[in-house]
């Protein structure tokens, strides 16, 4: 495809056009500002790419969602969360012994150093499960300093083998802590959502056993939640390993990023409000007013997207896998019909159409969490928890590609031009 060319007064630059293996077309501007000293600005990177993925395809118009080119439908249904995991760290689906040694390896780096535990009591038994989530990840870097090198494969194996092992057993142990509850310990005969669901719900005066019903829902979140491309908190995890920070430190920061409420942070939001219906305190067309009102900062939690301009592939999933598991549980939830409710407001209403703003995949997820067992400010780690593989598989990419460059982003400066100084008078 010909170059395309930007003529700005005297000055003319011709940019390289990159096309990707789904047709995507895109400007290559890498030598913009050193050409003809302009650069672009673009809040947001609505419009900006920073790199070549290899890891996920989005299609926002058609509502398209591929791991590696599978398509998502597909690895909801037939594979495990550690399946898909694997095919996000390397590429390509596993063979059944090289599946067999990952979730060996895995499930034998779930145990925590035992004085980690003073780290969760460290904290306030009310602080939020994300604040803690982030600090005991990035702890991980001292607690297992010997594999933080990004620069040495096998140290970048280990450590992301580490995260995928420590991580629910991190998870299940904050939640017990907040619980006033003893830490249960992983169990190498149980299944990465099983060994979670036993490390969170299970106490040491009962026998427990996972209802496999549960754990096979979980295992679907996960995976629906394991990539998505450039996404903010992914964003986050690739700028501060730009710098060649460790992967601890990489993905706490994706973490954080994660626990806004614009972000992750939008699954508990969603229950919050969807709950504060429940409660009288306005019906569906209140909060669709609120919504739609730009002097009302309220927005519809759970619905938009700055890439699907239809529906989310995942929201579509989950939608249906939530009236799946209230069924096969048993469970009468009065918000699952107040979220359909307000989706088909939502959805016929202008304001959205004209936006093109559809349920996202915070829209229901909560709703299943919740029937799950798990307490609302839980929802976010456990996206965190789902988002995992894709935070390393987006931050190996990046630390294997030989064009990364530090993330250092340019500015139009619109501020006070040179003064001199003046003492205080
Ligand atoms: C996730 O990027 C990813 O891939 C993220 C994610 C992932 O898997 O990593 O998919 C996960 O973060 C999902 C999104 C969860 N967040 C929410 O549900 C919070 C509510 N949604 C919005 O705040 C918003 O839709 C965003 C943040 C998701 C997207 O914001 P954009 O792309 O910057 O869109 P925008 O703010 O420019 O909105 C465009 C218009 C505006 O109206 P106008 O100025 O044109 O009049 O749409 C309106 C917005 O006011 N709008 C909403 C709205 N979302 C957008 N109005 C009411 N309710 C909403 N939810």
């Amino acid at each position: 495809m010909a170059d395309a060319v930007l003529r700005f007064e005297d000055r003319e630059i011709n940019l390289p056009v990159i096309e990707g293996s789904e047709n995507e077309v895109g400007l290559d501007i890498s030598r913009l500002a050193a050409e003809t000293g302009l650069f672009t600005l673009d809040r947001g990177f609505g419009n900006t790419a920073e790199s070549q993925s290899q890891v996920s395809f989005i299609d926002g118009a058609a509502g398209i969602l591929r791991y590696r080119g599978y398509p998502i439908e597909q690895l909801a249904e037939h594979a495990s969360f550690l399946e898909v995991a694997y095919l996000l760290l390397y590429g390509s689906l596993p063979t059944k012994s090289a599946l067999a040694s990952f979730e060996d390896s895995v499930t034998r780096h779930t145990l925590l150093r035992e004085d980690m535990k003073k780290l969760f009591e460290a904290f306030p038994h009310e602080a939020h499960p994300m604040q803690i989530l982030a600090s005991a990840t990035s702890a991980l870097a001292t607690y297992y300093p010997d594999a933080l090198d990004p620069r040495n494969p096998e140290a970048v194996d280990l450590s992301m083998h580490r995260l995928l092992a420590k991580v629910p057993t991190m998870i299940a142990w904050l939640y017990k802590y907040r619980a006033h509850q003893p830490y249960m310990y992983p169990r190498n005969d149980l299944d990465y959502s099983a060994n979670f669901l036993h490390m969170v719900f299970s106490i040491p005066a009962e026998p427990y056993t996972p209802d496999p019903v549960v754990a096979a829902a979980l295992n679907v979140l996960l995976i629906l939640h394991a990539d998505h491309g450039q996404n903010c908190s992914a964003t986050a995890v690739r700028l501060v390993g730009s710098g060649d920070a460790n992967l601890f430190s990489s993905v706490s920061a994706g973490i954080h990023a994660l626990s806004g409420p614009l972000h992750g942070g939008a699954n508990q939001e969603v229950l919050d409000m969807l709950e504060e219906m429940a409660a009288g305190e306005g019906d569906v067309s209140s909060y669709i007013a609120r919504a739609k009102d730009r002097n009302d900062p309220f927005r519809l939690m759970g619905f938009g997207h700055r890439i699907y301009k239809n529906f989310d592939p995942r929201a579509r999933i989950i939608k249906q896998a939530a009236t799946d598991v209230l069924a096969k549980l048993r469970i009468d939830d009065p918000l699952l019909d107040i979220a359909q409710e307000l989706e088909a407001t939502a959805l016929s209403d202008d304001y959205f159409i004209e936006r093109k703003l559809y349920p996202n995949v915070d829209f229901y997820s909560g709703i299943i969490y919740r029937a799950l067992g798990f307490p609302t400010d839980m929802f976010t780690v456990l996206f965190a928890l789902g988002r995992l593989p894709g935070w390393m598989a987006q931050w190996k990419e990046l630390k294997e590609d030989p064009k990364t460059r530090i993330y250092r982003p340019q500015q139009v400066y619109s501020g006070e031009t040179e003064r001199a100084y003046q003492p205080p008078s």
